[in-house]
């Protein structure tokens, strides 16, 4: 790993900032607690659980959009940007919120999405209204091809053309994803203008930071050239990686915008933002921005997209460390809104080594609402279907409904979500895993959870210590975490198999922190530590 350019700073937590030594929670609002018994969680349900959050021991919680939208992507359609929707509340409720959560020492981070509006957001009714209308170029809009059809082949992320016809102007508007989702013409200096009023709005009201929406693609090619062909393209990939994005993402004019947001939360102290941004490693790294004035966090989505493989792991761990420059602090992810979750991915007994992995490394941690109690993915009967990208490219397997499913508090009907009826059904075996059966279960995934955030807390190694790799062999991954002259080893079994870690060429002995089983006590290991199937320790070097 890269340590040489780490800038010195003394492994005390107090000298870094909340962002890089906390763990952040995402709360996807529709399915964390509904108050009014509508089937949709809300703002005032979010504030009665932050008792929970706070014994869980995060730092902060990211809530997904919660602004006014006609709901055609749950809340990524936005049609007022400084307004709170209905469905979850009102401003003051937002107010009362964020004053509670400061309140409890919890920092608060929303959702900003400058890609695209809604269809119905003022903005973009004003410019469909006419070609001479003042807000046009706010928008994405082009003739026609020659032959009438769609200007050029840019394909939408939800499938089909990224180009809706538009009657009455008779020209065509870009939309990356839904139709109802049209694009922001971020070249258009009024739209920046804006759009960082719209983050001055919220960071005005005592908001933290900002989760940024597809950070990469708020820029497009001014010559709107077609995208090449992806030749590594398959039957059953979504039909939208047919293209490679070549003219639609990551273009170099994107940098100016980010750093333009950056400046806009600078205006204030110890604000954040954290992209979301799929790509490679080498091109991630890029949006911290020359000299770190880009986004504070890049999220970093590698242990979503890996094979969940100790070598896979341990090497992209390495190569992601040597590619960080010097002021860039790393972060971590398991799960979203977007994505399988992590219990499903690799299974319950690996979802608790990967919560140790997860609490372990170096870098903020972000976790996804229902990942701490081992929450699943929920097959949606066809009926059931909501999300837009499961309607329009079904059978793929591409949809997002089994991971936003309601958190599963006790076993009350709908897992004690509502009392009404739920937008999507709780997992069948809510009545067994669930906070309040967990809570009192001392082996049970929250508590290694909880035991972990503890732990992570407690130790400068784990929340802002120095990291090195060690060797390990087939299964099993190990690394130091070290701040000052304590260290703590972290040997991680991703098989099924037990394996034992020789641990004489460290030339020390330790003692047992944590299991990932939670029944290891303090444990003196001299030369071989023997692992169980499934399991990971954090080891105190003595
Ligand atoms: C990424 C968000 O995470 C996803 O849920 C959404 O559908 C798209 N961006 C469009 O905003």
């Amino acid at each position: 790993m890269n340590h040489a350019s780490l800038e010195p700073k003394p492994f005390q937590p107090a000298h870094y900032k909340w962002w890089e030594r906390g763990i952040i929670y995402q709360i996807y609002p529709r399915s964390f607690v509904d108050t009014n018994a509508d089937g949709v969680g809300d703002l005032l349900g979010i504030r009665s659980r932050l008792d929970y959050l706070q014994w869980l021991g995060v730092d902060a919680i990211w809530i997904s959009p919660i602004f006014t939208s006609p709901m055609a992507d749950f809340g990524y359609d936005i049609s007022n940007y400084t307004d709170i929707d209905p469905v979850f509340g009102t401003l003051d409720e937002f107010d009362a919120l964020i004053a509670d959560a400061h309140g409890r020492g919890l920092k608060v981070i929303l959702d900003y999405v400058p890609n695209h509006t809604s269809d119905r957001h003022p903005w973009f009714v004003e410019s469909r209204s006419s070609r001479n209308s003042a807000k046009r170029e706010w928008y994405i809009w082009r003739d026609p091809a020659p032959d009438g059809g769609p200007p050029n082949n840019w394909l939408s992320n939800f499938g089909g053309r990224a180009w809706e016809w538009d009657e009455k102007t008779g020209q065509y508007y870009y939309h990356a994803f839904l139709k109802e989702q049209p694009d922001l013409n971020w070249r258009n200096l009024e739209v920046q203008k804006a759009m960082l009023d719209v983050l001055r709005f919220w960071l005005d009201r005592g908001v933290d930071g900002f989760r940024v929406d597809v950070m990469h693609h708020i820029v497009k090619d001014p010559e709107f050239r077609d995208n090449p062909v992806n030749l590594e393209w398959r039957p059953g990939m979504p039909p939208y990686r047919e293209l490679l994005t070549t003219y639609t993402s990551d273009l170099p004019e994107v940098q100016d915008i980010v750093q333009k947001m950056r400046s806009a939360l600078d205006e204030y102290d110890e604000r954040m933002m954290v992209g979301e941004i799929y790509l490679p490693v080498e091109r991630l790294i890029a949006y911290y921005g020359a000299s770190g004035k880009g986004a504070h966090l890049p999220f970093n989505f590698q242990l979503i997209g890996l094979p969940w493989k100790a070598r896979d792991i341990a090497n992209a761990i390495e190569r992601y460390e040597a590619l960080l420059p010097s002021y860039a602090w790393p972060n971590w992810v398991l799960g979203n809104h977007d994505k399988p979750r992590i219990a499903t991915r690799v299974g319950a007994a690996q979802a608790r080594v990967a919560a140790m992995l997860l609490l372990t490394l170096r870098g903020t941690p972000t976790m996804y609402y229902g990942d701490e109690i081992g929450m699943h993915n929920v097959p949606i009967p066809g009926e059931q279907v909501q999300d837009p990208y499961e309607k329009n490219v079904p059978g793929l397997g591409l949809g997002r409904d089994p991971e936003r499913t309601p958190m599963q508090w006790s076993g009350e009907e709908h897992a004690g979500f509502t009392t009404g009826r739920p937008w999507l059904p709780p997992a069948e075996d809510f009545e067994s895993v669930n906070v309040a059966v967990e809570r009192k279960s001392p082996n049970s995934i929250l508590n290694l959870y909880h035991r972990l955030i503890q732990l992570r807390r407690a130790e400068p190694a784990l929340s802002v210590g120095d990291s090195a790799p060690l060797p390990a062999e087939e299964d099993l991954m190990a690394y130091v975490r070290k701040a000052h002259e304590r260290s703590l080893l972290i040997v991680l079994n991703l098989g099924a198999r037990a394996r034992n870690f020789n641990m004489a060429d460290l030339k020390c002995r330790g003692s047992i922190l944590l299991s990932t089983h939670v029944d290891r006590g303090p444990e003196e290991i001299v030369d071989e530590l023997e692992l169980r199937g499934d399991e990971g320790v954090v080891i105190e070097l003595l």
